[in-house]
């Protein structure tokens, strides 16, 4: 066994994380009976508990029917209050902040429905370039929506010429120079494609600064690195609770709304039954009553079934705590970063993903076919290289899963992302990865 190797089982057994609280995938073949899934960031795995609560909810249905919305264990009626505890936790915010509903990119339309209010000059909406395309598309739609051409308001922030990732420090000037025309900032917090962690509370300030609204796409940071919305006075934000929060494929996703736009009467919101405040929700009036809180942008009664892997999985995050897990995540993903650097040396890959672990997450993104060589003071790559790989991300990710049992994810054409998850991710999980690129993409000198 390569002393590596063996470093890695030493680290392991150090430093275990959750693993035996998930399931992992078999692997199809070869030396290790598990894959090494390094794909979290896209969807995360099953943690054990899911099964049994999801089976215990569908009971309750079988046994009392309708009696279910007041009678079952965790009676219907106020089953979406049990995720806002640890929803609100983890994200950094007030419970009256926060609730779990929709998915992502429906909730990003229900938000700018009452954020983004063109006016005047003030109708711009800034995005990073590499949005995902999602976020894309939906703020396009909002602008002619509002009768305005996306061509005109959509501003998309690109790094510099030769960078991969976005300098704070430019978004800042940006918002500061051209703030009077933006109405809306809407980025991601961890960047899907390069693993960027942007500077939320600065940018923030920046964008309020200039009299925007300030909202955040957290798909790929929530559970992945500490947020606090609430003190970083963030205007609202939306995740998905598929990727590190783990709660299944097209999971429940969760909003967050600033205590100051709580109750506000001025804020358009688009509303229904669950608009309206609990306690007389059933007299049926023609008119609603919306609480001073986030639930006032709830439109439909909670999909129950839907609501259970989410409250498990939170459940979860609350019991270990986003501190301990980041800690574990810095370490997990140094490790990777260490190895890769030893691989990428001489081979066609480069680490696009920023070098300071306080501007990432866990995800280590490589993009192929390119030199790791690079001008001082920028990551970006210099050069292509002639040779080496001949296929692109989607190949190579197809070869580290068949041939080595490696879960990673391809954003074609060059990109290949992987994911130490400090939950169940683990050393040896990275070596593999390391292992396996080293044996996959040949040598350029
Ligand atoms: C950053 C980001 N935003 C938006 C979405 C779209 O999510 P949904 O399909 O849940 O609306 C995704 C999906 O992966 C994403 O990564």
């Amino acid at each position: 066994m390569p002393d590596t190797e063996k470093e890695a089982h030493r680290r392991d057994a150090e430093d275990p994380g959750h693993r035996h609280l998930f399931h992992v995938p078999p692997a199809e073949g070869g030396r290790y009976p598990e894959v090494a899934y390094l794909a979290g960031n896209s969807l995360g795995l099953p943690p054990r508990a899911t099964r049994d609560e999801l089976l215990a909810d569908l009971d309750a249905w079988r046994r009392l029917g309708v009696e279910g919305h007041l009678e079952a264990e965790r009676p219907w009626l106020p089953y979406h209050e049990l995720l806002t505890g640890p929803a609100a936790r983890l994200v950094g915010a007030l419970p009256t902040e926060t609730v779990v509903m929709n998915s992502l990119t429906v909730n990003l339309h229900l938000l700018m429905v009452s954020f983004y209010r063109p006016a005047g000059r003030r109708t711009r909406i800034v995005i990073e370039d590499s949005a995902f395309p999602s976020d894309s598309y939906a703020v396009r739609s909002q602008a002619r929506f509002h009768g305005l051409d996306p061509d005109d308001t959509v501003l998309r922030l690109r790094p510099r010429a030769g960078e991969d990732i976005l300098r704070t420090s430019d978004v800042v000037d940006l918002l500061a120079a051209e703030g009077d025309t933006v109405a809306l900032v809407l980025l991601g917090g961890v960047n899907y494609l390069t693993g960027e962690l942007l500077d939320i509370p600065a940018i923030t300030a920046a964008g309020r600064a200039a009299g925007a609204v300030v909202g955040w796409d957290l798909a790929h940071a929530v559970g992945n690195v500490p947020l606090a919305l609430h003190d970083w006075d963030v205007d609202f934000a939306a995740w998905c609770s598929y990727k590190y929060l783990n709660s299944g494929p097209g999971a429940l996703a969760g909003v967050f709304v600033h205590e100051r736009h709580l109750g506000r009467a001025d804020l358009p919101r688009f509303e229904g039954w669950w608009s309206t405040e609990a306690a007389t929700r059933f007299e049926m009036t023609p008119t609603s009553r919306p609480p001073a809180t986030v639930e006032a942008w709830q439109i439909s009664n909670p999909p129950i079934f839907a609501m259970g892997p989410v409250r498990t999985s939170l459940e979860l995050f609350d019991s270990v705590g986003m501190p301990a897990l980041r800690e574990r995540s810095l370490r997990l993903t140094g490790w990777l970063e260490s190895l890769l650097d030893e691989v990428v040396a001489d081979r066609p890959l480069a680490v696009v993903t920023p070098r300071d672990p306080a501007r990432r997450g866990c995800q280590l993104s490589l993009r192929i076919g390119v030199s790791a060589r690079s001008e001082p003071g920028s990551r970006a790559p210099q050069s292509r290289t002639e040779g080496g790989w001949a296929g692109d991300a989607g190949e190579l990710t197809k070869r580290l899963r068949h041939e080595h049992g490696v879960i990673a994810d391809a954003r074609e054409p060059d990109i290949v992302r992987f994911a130490p998850v400090p939950l169940y991710s683990t050393y040896h999980d990275c070596w593999r990865v390391a292992d396996a690129l080293a044996a996959t993409v040949e040598k350029t000198r």
